[in-house]
């Protein structure tokens, strides 16, 4: 478990990491490709050893020197092992280039953080309209066919869902039109590797229309995490201090920014850096989670965590997922005041949290956790560091590059 000694102001300047969720998809992108692929910028996680891990088991062969990965080979197999697709939902994104490349694929149904049903129906539905033949069997997607231009309606502009059919796409010499496309700065950067790669994409207002072939090497730098620079910066205002973020994309971080300003937090930009500070005393406030450019869902239980010691009371509605609370108890425990209504959580403000063991249930309980930590009395210790390591590099060097107190205890047996 990790361990935190709290309630000190904190301050200093944090390196943001690549994004995880841009690394995994251009990861998978590699099947893609018999010619290499060298992406740079490439965080130590879990999820990355874990996409890794998976191509490798489908044929392919990689190096790694400090944070550059370089993917050869050739994918030959269409069968994505259960244990590993099991353990993070975007190995699922293997399907579309399995089938694509081989002419079938068979990729169990995903696991992955427990935050809601998380369907893959949009993903199959999407491969099926480009010409899939799609059966599930005990557990197993089976897809066969060759795939053809088309058009897919998305009716949500799902993330994984706009990956999976741009991913596919990039292998069709004719048009396929994604219409309602999710537009996160990770789906952004899919497309800039994609094109790199060979493909034709262009990105219209209500759609992306992408037109294919046979791709061939590229070089890619991956966008820095906008999850994890806004886990930072609301660590160092959660404490009553500051924190500066280098190696940014500030334009991905408008709607925490904003909310950070409405709160009454200080905040500036210059550059590839940001700085937030927060001296005590800010301001409850209603916020929603919408896709890109709207309020991150990945940054609602961080931010459920800053504002459960804000003067007042704050209205925070998930709109993403249905049951992304698994943070809302264990903040309770340390002795917030919340309560979950529907989709909605209302906060009343305490002066103080304070120190107890809980437990992380997935990669952003985590992290709220971790930022509660940090500003309550006392020791906290937070059982699950396993869903932390999955996607947040060096937390703990981060953290006490912030003056934070915080180490890793093996965790007893009860
Ligand atoms: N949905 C469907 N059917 C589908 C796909 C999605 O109903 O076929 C629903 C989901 O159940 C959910 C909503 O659509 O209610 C949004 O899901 P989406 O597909 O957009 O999310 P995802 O691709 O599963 C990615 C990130 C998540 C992040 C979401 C939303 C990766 C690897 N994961 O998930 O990241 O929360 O987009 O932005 O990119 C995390 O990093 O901790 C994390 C969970």
């Amino acid at each position: 478990m990790i361990v935190v000694r709290g309630g000190r102001p904190l301050s200093g300047r944090v390196r943001i990491s690549g994004a995880k969720n841009a690394v995994l998809p251009a990861i998978v992108a590699s099947l893609l490709t018999d010619e290499p692929l060298i992406l740079k910028r490439v965080p130590r996680l879990l999820d990355v050893e874990t996409q890794l891990a998976l191509i490798e088991a489908l044929g392919k062969r990689v190096e790694r020197e400090g944070d550059v990965i370089t993917i050869r080979g050739e994918a030959g197999v269409a069968t994505a092992p259960r244990e590993i697709v099991s353990r993070m939902r975007a190995s699922f994104l293997c399907l579309g280039p399995l089938l694509a490349r081989l002419g079938e694929a068979h990729v169990p149904l995903p696991g992955g953080c427990v935050i809601g049903a998380r369907p893959v129906d949009l993903h199959l539905a999407g491969l099926a309209r480009l010409g899939a033949d799609i059966r599930v069997d005990e557990g197993v997607v089976h897809a066969a066919g060759a795939l053809h231009g088309g058009e897919v309606w998305l009716r949500y502009p799902s993330v994984g869902a706009t990956e999976q059919l741009l991913l596919a796409g990039a292998t069709i010499p004719e048009e396929v039109e994604i219409v309602n496309p999710a537009r996160e700065p990770e789906v952004m950067d899919l497309v800039r590797l994609l094109v790199a790669m060979g493909a034709e994409v262009k990105a219209l207002e209500d759609r992306f229309i992408v037109r294919g072939g046979r791709l061939g090497e590229a070089e890619h730098a991956v966008i820095p995490d906008r999850i994890e620079a806004g886990t930072y910066l609301l660590a160092g205002t959660i404490t009553g201090g500051e924190a500066e973020l280098a190696d940014v994309h500030p334009e991905h971080l408008t709607a925490l920014l904003a909310k950070l300003e409405e709160c009454g937090a200080e905040v500036e930009v210059s550059g590839d850096r940001v700085r937030a500070a927060a001296p005590r005393g800010w301001r409850g406030i209603e916020v929603e989670t919408a896709p890109y450019p709207g309020f991150p869902t990945d940054l609602q239980p961080q931010l459920t965590a800053f504002l459960s010691l804000a003067r007042g009371r704050s209205i925070i509605w998930e709109r993403v997922f249905e049951s992304r609370f698994g943070h809302v108890g264990e903040l309770i425990r340390m002795g917030a005041r919340i309560t979950l209504q529907g989709q909605a959580i209302a906060v009343e403000g305490v002066e103080e949290l304070r120190g107890t063991e809980v437990a992380a249930t997935d990669i952003r309980a985590g992290a709220a956790l971790v930022l509660a930590g940090v500003a309550a009395r006392g020791v906290t210790r937070i059982r699950g560091v396993e869903h932390l390591r999955r996607g947040y590099e060096n937390m703990e060097e981060k953290l006490a590059r912030l003056g934070a107190k915080v180490w890793v205890e093996e965790a007893s047996v009860t």
